[in-house]
């Protein structure tokens, strides 16, 4: 199973970049941790970063074919973008919104998603741990479809 993690834009700068409401973690060191947990599952990921709205879109484009599901931090792009929300819809890979704040304990233009609508769901709020849990989320996602999928074959033969 291959999983597609997207970190958006300044998610670059973590570990230097308001500690106070992000953390101190470094993005080496969550990618890190995300490889971790991955390989105890057997489940392989492709981890991508990028500042430009058009690479996260082309990484979801290409995902329809590599993934198996998307765990996304669209970080301010959350907020402004309708490009990377139609992205995930016509892709049609199950995606999880990530969140290491609580945007909705912060401005009030952080509390509206345009990703999350078309996303399976969103972990917002726990740190690295917001990562981890969408992670499993997605693992346990693909995993649902894979049955579903080998079971809707097996009735049609
Ligand atoms: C963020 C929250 C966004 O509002 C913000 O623009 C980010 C990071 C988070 O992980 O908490 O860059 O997505």
């Amino acid at each position: 199973m291959r999983i597609l993690v997207i970190h958006g834009p300044n998610l670059n700068l973590l570990g230097e970049r308001q500690p106070d409401v992000y953390g101190k973690h470094k993005l080496a060191d969550i990618n890190r941790l995300l490889r971790a947990d991955a390989s105890r599952e057997g489940v392989t990921l492709r981890i991508v970063q990028s500042n430009h709205e058009g690479d996260i879109v082309d990484f979801i484009g290409k995902a329809k074919k590599a993934a198996q599901a998307i765990v996304i931090n669209p970080a301010a792009y959350t907020h402004t973008s309708v490009a990377i929300r139609d992205a995930i819809e016509a892709c049609g890979v199950p995606a999880v919104e990530v969140h290491l704040s609580n945007i909705y304990a912060r401005e009030k233009f952080r509390h509206t998603s345009l990703i999350a609508p078309v996303c399976r769901g969103q972990v917002s709020g726990f740190g690295v741990m917001s990562y981890s849990l969408g992670l499993q989320a997605a693992i346990a996602i693909a995993n649902e479809r894979k049955k579903q999928r080998a079971g809707s074959r097996k009735s049609s033969r």
